[in-house]
């Protein structure tokens, strides 16, 4: 019986088995009620005291030997089923979301465009300025209220240095390395210090235009925000031009846009005038193209800067811009799609 025993766990420890039926063939033969290991079982009974000793522990051996083989390819068949029962490629792409970009980022692409498809590069700078740039080439006078602490986040230590409150410092940069003709917009992000509401932030992003060359008037200036309006808003969108003030163009305008809801017939979001306000514009003040070395008795210049979180809430009827900033991703999928 000893040998019997032995040439079984032999048997046991050669056994591999290639599918669940041939590990379950193995499962009845030594395994169940009326397999081997019950057979040895009830023939060890019959065994003499002394014999027993020896043969229990051969038994144990083979019993133990044919569980762990049982339970090891059980596990590891089960798994191989799974992986063949998945059937999937992984290499397809995923469908369930393709993310979007923010719309911020998109209404920034769509101006760009807009304005390169006329002839406008694209230029940046730092959004950390110095005075000159952010102010005092921009014919800022000393005490002007802009300059105040109230819009301005200066750097602690040193006055003289602040982030930009807009992107006209960037157009003085490019007026002091550039000659004329030039036809830039500086897109960028611009920081003010004011309380954060639904129509303000301390954060926003700006779109500033300039065009300098000899003979350009404010017809020009008309013209080109009028394209820009149509190509923005669509085909018939009026655009209306009231006297402002701004200290670096001269005449200064801001520039109203028939309303995208009502189509100028009064609602709610023009508080029923008929008319919202998109940006600032004018004549490039001559002060300013002597401050950067620009001939101003040759050339002349039109400018104008615009708010991307305002163009944004016009285009998307969004009436809080502090949502821009929350990252709710059910804002943001709804922009999915739009590049
Ligand atoms: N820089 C102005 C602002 O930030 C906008 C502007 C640009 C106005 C150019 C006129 C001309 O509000």
């Amino acid at each position: 019986m000893q040998e019997k025993i032995k040439n079984y766990i032999l048997e046991v420890e050669g056994f591999i088995p290639s599918t669940e039926e041939h590990l379950e063939e193995f499962r009845l033969k030594y395994l169940s009620k009326k397999g081997i290991l019950s057979d040895l079982f009830l023939e060890m009974k019959e065994a003499s005291p002394d014999q027993k000793k020896d043969l229990g522990k051969v038994l144990n051996e083979l019993k133990t030997k044919a569980e762990e083989k049982y339970s090891t390819f059980k596990t590891s068949l089960e798994n191989n089923k799974e992986e063949v029962a998945s059937d999937k490629d992984l290499t397809l792409p995923s469908m369930r979301y393709l993310g979007s970009r923010h719309p911020i980022s998109i209404v920034r692409s769509e101006i760009v465009d807009i304005f390169s498809r006329i002839g406008f590069t694209v230029s940046e700078g730092p959004e950390i300025e110095d005075d000159w740039h952010n102010f005092s080439a921009l014919n800022f006078p000393e005490e002007h209220p802009a300059r105040d602490m109230q819009d301005t986040f200066f750097i602690q230590k040193n006055p003289d240095i602040a982030l930009r409150t807009h992107t006209s410092s960037v157009q003085v940069r490019v007026m002091e390395t550039t000659p004329p003709p030039i036809r830039t917009i500086s897109p960028g992000r611009v920081f003010r210090n004011e309380a954060i509401s639904a129509r303000a932030h301390c954060i926003f992003h700006q779109v500033e235009g300039l065009c300098i060359d000899e003979d350009i008037s404010f017809a020009d200036l008309k013209q080109t925000l009028l394209y820009f309006a149509r190509e923005m808003f669509g085909k018939d969108t009026k655009i209306r031009l009231r006297p402002s003030y701004f200290p670096f163009t001269e005449p200064s305008a801001e520039m109203d846009i028939s309303c995208t809801l009502c189509d100028g017939k009064g609602c709610n979001i023009c508080k029923h005038t008929g008319w919202t306000e998109i940006m600032g514009c004018g004549m490039v003040d001559p002060n300013v193209l002597t401050n950067c070395g620009i001939d101003a008795v040759k050339y002349t210049g039109f400018a104008f800067g615009m708010g991307i979180e305002r163009i944004t809430m016009l285009k998307y009827q969004i009436n809080d811009l502090r949502i821009y900033f929350e990252n709710d991703v059910r804002f943001l999928r709804q922009f999915s799609g739009i590049v």
